[in-house]
């Protein structure tokens, strides 16, 4: 028998990070699959399904159920349903009593007469309730034609009551936190290393500088904030994640720092986008200012990894400078953004 089959829900753009990481933590119980679809990775795992769990990059991981029928409604046959009635309470015992009281069916044609046969039956087998929002939903069941064109339909049952991105450190809220997936992958892209010293310049509730704490230890951890405020919540967020020892939070400037030069060898910043934080006008006189404090901060060498919607902006204050190149532009699509993260290295002079 084939290992069971896996699919990850990704940040469309972070597929091929999200693989590496799904073969670095899985290996060698692991092999990749091809998926004819963005924002996912696919995977056979023929180890204890809990490992999926501590997966960082992907948002989400689902059973995929691959079943040869002509139409959903043969999935109610005596076999099929058996099968998947057995899989999905497998997944509800992976977790503690209570973890899922909510149940949720996401397929074309939800609202059909066949498809709702499927959600009552299988909420009522698992003993949830139905909702009819998948943010409310614990247990989620998704219905779908193979996206790779192929006979059949795809039965998903997503492991977990809650997303992976949704991070249990995340105590304390806030309206423009990043995606933490999305923040792993960054932390990532600076290839960590224990000797480093992080800055995370306007920080927020503090997703980069976290994420980052929990891949490697390092020499420093600094993040900045002009809020003193959102710091609070960084704190807070620090503390739930036991970083509370381990990361330096201040309410500075990021154009102004009090850092010595040559001092910093990793920049992680989620910039203002001029969206829910920030406006345009700002962000015209910050960007400018912001790269040339990076600028004196960074060590020759040093890595920095930014993310922002405000992408000519940042090109045209790039192409302006000489301490900073560009070596990876990544396009993200997640939530209806489309922000870029920029990979920099500071030149040596
Ligand atoms: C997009 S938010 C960062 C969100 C953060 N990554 C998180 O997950 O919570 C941008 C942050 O930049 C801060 N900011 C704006 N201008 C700043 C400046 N000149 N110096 C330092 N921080 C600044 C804002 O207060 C805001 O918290």
């Amino acid at each position: 028998m084939p290992a069971p089959l896996y699919e990850a829900d990704v940040a469309d753009g972070l597929e091929a990070l999200a693989a590496e990481e799904v073969r670095r933590r899985l290996q060698p119980h692991v092999s990749m699959e091809p998926v004819a679809l963005r924002g996912a990775v696919r995977f056979r795992f023929g180890d204890a399904p809990r490992r999926l769990f501590d997966l960082k990059t992907v948002l989400a991981v689902f059973q995929l159920h691959r079943l040869d029928v002509p139409r959903p409604r043969a999935l109610l046959g005596d076999q099929h349903w058996r099968a998947l009635c057995t899989a999905a309470a497998a997944i509800v015992h992976l977790h503690p009593p209570g973890a899922f009281e909510t149940f949720y069916l996401s397929a074309a044609g939800a609202h059909t007469a066949t498809m709702q046969r499927i959600a009552e039956g299988m909420a009522n087998h698992l003993g949830l309730r139905r909702v009819q929002t998948p943010d409310e939903g614990h247990f989620l069941m998704r219905i779908r034609r193979p996206p790779e064109g192929s006979a059949g339909w795809d039965v998903l049952f997503r492991l977990t009551p809650r997303p992976l991105s949704a991070r249990a450190w995340r105590v304390c809220n806030y309206p423009g936190a990043m995606n933490a997936t999305v923040a792993h992958a960054m932390a990532l892209l600076t290839a960590p290393h224990p000797d480093d010293i992080v800055f995370n310049p306007c920080c927020g509730s503090g997703t980069l500088l976290i994420e980052r704490g929990l891949i490697a230890p390092a020499a420093r951890l600094l993040g900045c904030d002009i809020e003193p405020a959102v710091l609070a919540c960084a704190r807070e967020n620090a503390l739930a994640a036991g970083l509370a020892e381990r990361i330096e939070w201040e309410a500075w400037d990021a154009c102004q720092t009090p850092l010595p030069e040559k001092s910093v060898d990793v920049i992680l910043s989620d910039l203002p986008f001029g969206g829910l934080v920030g406006s345009h006008a700002e962000n015209e006189r910050l960007y400018p200012a912001f790269v040339q404090e990076m600028a004196r901060i960074a060590r020759p060498g040093a890595r920095g990894a930014l993310i922002t919607h405000e992408v000519r902006l940042l090109n045209t204050v790039l192409e302006a400078q000489t301490a900073w190149r560009v070596e990876q532009v990544l396009k993200v699509t997640l939530g209806g953004l489309h922000p870029r993260i920029f990979l920099l290295r500071r030149q040596v002079w």
